[in-house]
């Protein structure tokens, strides 16, 4: 299979920090098809030559994994090419035109346009990019998130994208879906005969979806500022992973049966009220704290955040999903930056056994599916001590570690999806009815926030947020994970 991958955005960060290495890493482990040729595309002014030194100095600088592999990385090079495109320019897409179709040895069968830029250029990519044919039947595009600030803006891009490639052309990441984590809950769920019976409301007291970072938000002030936690991290990635948990089997493993199915749960969501905001949505803000020892600033001291700013840097929120397989079943879901540590897990708490016969009281099983910094599964079981002089119970777990039980095979998010979309396979890419769905679904939580004078609640940099959002779980006789 030949392919031609266009990345819009070829000097953005995004495309130095996450696809080129992933690119370079997919290359390097033969995983990329052989007949390819990667074009980047930006404003600044580079020849091949300056843009394949311009990134060598960014791998130096900042990519772990290229130092051993240099003669490798000396041939990912030679596959790059560079172009300057001012993307408001017809002429910059027909001469991209001319470079595609003048393909040494005939044309691709693939081309994936990716479009790592701001998303305010995506409608007008697209648009020129329908203008010059380039959205044929072997043309896909991938689209970087954040798509849209709301739904309306959501639904505008989708529009644009729409007006020039089918849905099976347009490939929306959700970087989440590419975890290997995310793959093995799809594996664990209906590749194991397990699990299913017990996956439903009779069995399970509820479910805590945790993505918690321990960075602050970096150089990207600006841009979080305007965005948020609900926005960066609920909105998509946490809804994302709460479908794959609650979705119903899927007829197969298609790429349109699971997303119908996903569609399904993000319909089956109750919707939020301004009353249940105030009661069921926890929004805080970091002040300054400590974390691993170091001291370090609170949200409103970091670069480019205005002294005043309201936005959040957390979110706890209960969800329900009404339908008869999760009725009455709370899901709750956390998210902030500088949190205690960074740990991205899914937690699925079991309820207690029905008439208790050993002595004490006991934590009922739990199935912990872990995304990060581990790719693993942990299941929490009770188990006697056997010493004799006590029929008490003691807590046991299964730990399944992936990383160590695949080790050949590990693959990195990025990585995964590229290669996905280079090879057009669309599951683990996000549908736009989906999308708009989860915007809807939030949309109510950002009405409510802004009618409230209240603002985020502040929390230390270093703990697990307000607590209020421990309260939240504790109304339900619950605690989170961490607390347990
Ligand atoms: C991105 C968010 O989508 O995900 C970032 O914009 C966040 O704010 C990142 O840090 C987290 O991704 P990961 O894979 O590091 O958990």
């Amino acid at each position: 299979m030949s392919f031609d991958l266009i990345l819009f955005g070829g000097t953005g960060d995004l495309a130095w920090r996450k696809l080129m290495p992933a690119l370079f890493r997919a290359f390097r482990k033969g995983r990329l098809p052989a007949d390819g040729r990667i074009l980047a595309v930006a404003r600044d002014e580079h020849g091949d030559e300056s843009y394949r030194a311009w990134l060598q100095k960014r791998f130096d600088d900042g990519v772990s994994d290229r130092l051993p592999h240099q003669d490798a990385f000396t041939r990912f090079l030679a596959l790059l090419q560079y172009r300057r495109m001012d993307l408001s320019q017809t002429d910059d897409y027909q001469q991209l035109h001319v470079w595609v179709d003048g393909r040494p040895g005939g044309a691709a069968s693939t081309v994936v346009h990716y479009l790592a830029t701001s998303p305010h250029l995506f409608p007008m990519v697209c648009q020129q990019l329908g203008a010059s044919g380039l959205n044929g039947p072997r043309v896909r595009i991938v689209l970087e998130k954040p798509l849209g600030h709301d739904l309306a803006s959501a639904q505008a891009i989708n529009r644009a994208v729409q007006a020039v490639f089918s849905e099976q052309q347009a490939l929306r990441i959700d970087h989440y879906l590419g975890k290997s984590a995310v793959q093995n809950l799809m594996a664990l769920r209906f590749g194991n005969a397990l699990f299913e019976p017990l996956w439903r409301r009779e069995s399970i007291a509820n479910i805590q979806i945790t993505l918690a970072e321990d960075l602050g938000v970096g150089t990207r002030g600006d841009f979080y500022d305007r965005t948020g936690a609900l926005r960066d991290m609920i909105q998509n990635h946490a809804l994302q992973l709460l479908t794959m948990i609650a979705m119903e089997p899927p007829s197969s493993n298609n790429a349109d049966a699971i997303r119908n199915e996903k569609l399904k749960v993000l319909h089956a969501l109750r919707p939020f009220t301004a009353e249940s905001v105030a009661r069921d949505v926890v929004r805080g803000q970091y002040k300054a704290g400590t974390v691993d020892g170091a001291k370090v600033p609170g949200y409103l001291e970091e670069i480019n955040v205005p002294a005043d700013s309201r936005c959040e840097t957390f979110v706890a929120l209960r969800a329900e999903v009404l339908n008869w397989r999760w009725a009455g079943v709370p899901f709750y879901l956390r998210t902030g930056k500088r949190l205690a540590a960074r740990d991205a897990q899914i937690v699925v708490n079991f309820r207690p056994v029905p008439h208790p016969i050993f002595p004490g009281s006991h934590t009922p099983n739990k199935l912990v599916i872990k995304l990060q910094p581990e790719d693993g599964l942990e299941l929490h079981l009770l188990a006697a001590k056997g010493s004799g002089t006590t029929d008490a119970l003691a807590p046991v777990f299964l730990d399944l570690d992936f990383d160590r039980a695949f080790p050949a095979d590990r693959i990195g998010a990025y990585e995964r999806l590229l290669l996905d979309a280079i090879a057009a396979r669309l599951n683990l890419f996000v549908r736009s009815d989906e999308q708009e769905q989860a915007w809807r679904w939030v949309e109510p939580i950002l009405a409510a926030w802004q009618a409230d004078e209240a603002g985020p609640r502040p929390y230390g940099a270093g703990t697990w947020g307000p607590p209020a959002a421990s309260a939240l779980v504790a109304r339900d006789g619950f605690v989170w994970g961490e607390e347990q």
